[in-house]
């Protein structure tokens, strides 16, 4: 079943950027092929790949990778509406734990993450996605 059929167009071209970037991969260690693509609230669209490093710890993720790259490119007011998640391998995956809690500090709690999952692209509000974010308040 082609479960981008209940996907808005919107979060289809979404996935299709997040698809490209993943092209993009470098994941000589791996062989995992990843993508992200984030929709910002103005209209942008911002998209990053796996970079990975001969020392494994330093690699990173492509959401963390596209997260980044939002912030350089348009300041750290940057509001993400929706996020989607492609790798090559045909293979589940959702955002890891660490690329969870980056997201948090700029993703809005309801905005749609769509990533491939056992059953196919599965799409989950952030706020699902990480229920508990760590948060620091300070007073
Ligand atoms: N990877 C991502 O790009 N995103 C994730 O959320 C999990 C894992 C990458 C890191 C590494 O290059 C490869 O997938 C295998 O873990």
């Amino acid at each position: 079943m082609d479960m981008n059929k209940t996907l808005n167009p919107a979060l289809v071209d979404l996935l299709e950027r997040a698809r490209q970037a993943a092209q993009n991969s470098y994941s000589p260690y791996s062989g995992f092929r990843v993508g992200a693509a984030l929709q910002l609230t103005d209209g942008e669209v911002v998209t990053g790949t796996n970079v990975e490093n001969v020392s494994y710890g330093l690699t990173i993720c492509a959401e963390r990778s596209a997260l980044v790259r939002a912030v350089s490119q348009y300041g750290p007011k940057i509001k993400i509406e929706a996020v989607a998640i492609a790798n090559l391998n045909n293979s589940a995956s959702p955002p890891c734990g660490a690329c969870r809690q980056m997201l948090a500090e700029f993703i809005l709690p309801s905005a749609p993450v769509v990533f491939p999952a056992a059953s196919g692209v599965r799409t989950m509000a952030f706020s699902d996605v990480l229920p508990l974010a760590f948060d620091m308040k300070l007073k």
